[in-house]
């Protein structure tokens, strides 16, 4: 088999912990313990040997990256090997001068996310008070000279707020803007009842985020992506299995993607025991869904094969039982009545009588998350 070409983008989950219980988490229902996860060694070797492979991209995430004590070890680091790197926040957990210490260190980036534009809905979703902190904490990072990346979550219970939440992009003076719709993995899934827009909610962010576009043009970057549910193609998820994405696990599993592991029968490695380089290239689970040996139809004759390379295998597994299934999202898919019956029962609002889940919230390192 010829040599895969490298990763491109390498994602750390140093950690589940976090101060947050948000409910469209896309962590796995079963967390990583905090005495599961790799220490600061193990993390340094992960950041080496992902680089001689070929990754220049990183992103430092959970949980919340922030409960890390050694974070500021791992930024610096990354720096002298030369990554692109970039901390994925709630902001909870740092203050203005861990920002500056950041930005000392040579990080490069900082995406903040917000769950509302509202202390009340914020607060609630996080299932902690963090709304004021996550205002402060945007300032910070804006008074630090990086570009003001800021990401809401979009979902049922706060797709109607985009404009508000735009505005407050503009009060925040934001450069980038992600309305980032809930992808429906792990707790997300579970509460997808509660989470899943209508298409009405839908056609109408679209229709706000389009008039922001071109009222802030020029000034503030405006990313919304339609939730694959309502695309009918699915989208080829991570990039494509293996080809430019490679996630490590608090613990130390390496994963082609976030939610590899919950697939059934799927042989992964853990850092601890084997090198990157073997990981990525020949261990049998970044190979599993490589080329197109393992499509079946409709995937294996469709002209989009090389754009979607079959969807996400998760979601197949999740909603058909079968990841070599093509991913239900696709209106070409055997099982696509998955689908639209998931967007039937949000239209009647099946399913919410029962409790919205919380992310459980797990303890983290960090004595004092609301630092003044
Ligand atoms: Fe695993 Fe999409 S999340 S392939």
């Amino acid at each position: 088999m010829a040599k895969p070409p490298p990763p491109l983008w390498l994602l750390a989950e140093v950690t589940h912990s976090c101060p947050l219980q948000c409910p469209y988490c896309s962590n796995p229902l079963n967390l990583i313990p905090k005495k599961d996860e790799l220490d600061t060694e193990g993390w340094l070797r992960v950041l080496h040997q992902a680089r001689q492979l070929g990754a220049a991209q990183l992103g430092f995430s959970g949980g919340e990256p922030l409960v890390r004590k050694d974070l500021e070890i791992l930024i610096g680091e990354a720096r002298k090997l030369g990554y692109y790197s970039n901390l994925i926040t709630s902001g909870v957990g740092m203050d203005a001068a861990r920002v500056e210490r950041f930005r000392e260190l040579g990080l490069d980036h900082i995406q903040v996310s917000f769950q509302a534009d509202d202390a009340v809905l914020n607060d609630y979703l996080a299932g902690t008070d963090a709304f004021q902190h996550k205002l402060d904490m945007a300032r910070a990072v804006k008074a630090n000279g990086y570009p003001m990346v800021l990401c809401f979550v979009i979902h049922r219970q706060n797709s109607h707020r985009v404009s508000q939440m735009l505005d407050l992009a503009v009060e925040l003076q934001a450069d980038y803007v992600e309305l980032a719709t809930t992808q429906f993995e792990g707790w997300a899934l579970l509460n997808r009842d509660h989470l899943l827009p209508t298409l009405e909610q839908v056609r109408e962010a679209e229709r706000v985020a389009h008039e922001y576009q071109a009222k802030l043009k020029g000034k503030m970057r405006i990313y919304y992506v339609v939730p694959d549910y309502y695309e009918n193609r699915p989208k080829a998820c991570v990039g494509g299995w293996g080809r430019v994405f490679l996630a490590v696990a608090p613990d130390g599993v390496a994963l082609p993607c976030h939610a590899a592991r919950d697939l059934p029968g799927l042989a992964l490695h853990n850092v601890r025991d084997h090198e990157l380089e073997w990981i990525w290239n020949e261990s049998p689970a970044f190979n599993q869904f490589r080329g197109e040996d393992w499509m079946k139809e409709p995937c294996r004759t469709c002209d989009e094969r090389e754009k979607d390379f079959g969807g996400c295998h998760c979601q197949a597994f999740k909603l058909t039982g079968d990841p070599t299934n093509a991913d239900p999202t696709c209106a070409k898919s055997p099982h696509h009545q998955v689908i639209t019956q998931a967007i039937d029962s949000s239209r009647l609002g099946v399913g919410t009588s029962k409790p919205l889940v919380f992310r459980q919230r797990q303890k983290s390192n960090s004595p004092n998350l609301f630092p003044t």
